[in-house]
């Protein structure tokens, strides 16, 4: 396998590396293809990204990637944005479940994941800035919306089969046929579903986490209540996520660079190391993402944590005591 490893920015050096310190005690047949990208490169060359990196990881099977800080140029486009529609990876998966030992700000369990439409809806990029007045088109097909629903029918026959199909259709004629399409598919699959308006499910995702199973919603939506969903498991320093192609696939944290503490070498390395979890779930090195997992609830359970969950371990404590547990 050949993966395109991508720190970025800020902590995005540091959990990364970390990570991959998780990764190689493996001791897989791993070729890894180190890119420069992002607002460092900016600066240097005056653009995050080129159309060689883009082809580079085209090379490869996935991408590992850190975060990276957004370019102050009022013309910038996310790096993150271009490389989800370029390599065409139209499923964001999330999961969220608290792991054991962690904090939580709301007493009830739950485990849900949420899946986002992740090339179109208000990430289209068919925008307009005027004088006076600025578009952002919401542009929402029954392609993305039809694979992005089989994908979340898919997942939820690996576990509780219950969809909640999320829109604001009260509203969004767009939104109305992006629950329909779903509605089709969920019916065709088997699938046992019910409908929220976004704002209901902001509200209810608080009150009653416990009800849901796997969750298909739009683009900016998903990206709202993956961060609201994140807070609830015990922080941002703690979720990792997949983005899913038919082709490739990229695996990130879902939290961001964090320039106000990148350096200091405090980062949560757990969100990083989870996204590599992922990765090899998704090559099919399923023996090894599962040690991974039980090394990270084995950490946490023995409070060897960074300051953003109360503790005062370094990033390298933190993946040093995962790595020697896999040893
Ligand atoms: C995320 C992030 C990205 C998004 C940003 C960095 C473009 O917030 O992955 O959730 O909006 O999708
Ligand atoms: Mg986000």
């Amino acid at each position: 396998m050949k993966v395109a490893i991508i720190p970025g920015d800020g902590i995005g050096k540091e959990v990364l590396p970390a990570a991959l310190s998780v990764l190689d005690v493996f001791g897989l047949d791993i070729e890894k293809v180190p890119l420069e990208i992002g607002f460092g490169k900016w600066e240097k060359t005056g653009s995050a990204i080129t159309d060689d990196d883009i082809a580079l990881i085209r090379q490869c099977d996935c991408v590992l990637f850190g975060a990276i800080t957004t370019v102050p140029d009022p013309n910038y486009k996310s790096v993150l944005v271009r490389m989800r529609k370029e390599l065409d990876l139209y499923a964001n998966i999330r999961p969220f479940t608290p792991l054991e030992k962690v904090k939580l700000p709301c007493a009830k369990k739950f485990d849900f994941v949420i899946v986002r439409e992740n090339t179109e809806g208000m990430y289209s990029g068919v925008e307009e800035l005027h004088e006076d007045v600025a578009y952002s088109t919401r542009i929402i097909t029954r392609k993305g919306s039809t694979r992005i629903a089989e994908k979340a029918c898919k997942i939820a026959k690996m576990r509780k089969k219950q969809l909640t199909i999320v829109h604001k259709a009260n509203v969004l004629k767009s939104d109305s046929f992006f629950r329909d399409v779903c509605t089709g598919v969920a019916k065709k699959n088997d699938i046992r579903y019910n409908e929220m308006f976004v704002d209901a499910m902001a509200y209810d995702m608080i009150l009653h986490p416990e009800k849901y199973d796997v969750i298909v919603t739009t683009n900016l939506f998903g990206d709202i209540l993956s961060d609201e969903a994140a807070a609830m498991a015990g922080g941002l320093g703690l979720c990792p996520s997949a983005n899913i192609g038919d082709k490739y696939a990229l695996f990130e944290p879902i939290h961001g660079s964090a320039p106000d503490i990148a350096g200091k070498g405090i980062a949560n390395p757990i969100a990083a190391i989870l996204s590599v979890k992922m990765m090899l779930e998704w090559a099919g090195f399923n023996a090894e993402a599962k040690t991974i997992g039980q090394a990270v609830n084995n950490v946490l359970d023995n409070a060897i944590i960074t300051p953003d969950l109360g503790g005062s371990y370094s990033t390298f404590d933190v993946s040093n005591a995962i790595t020697k547990l896999i040893r």
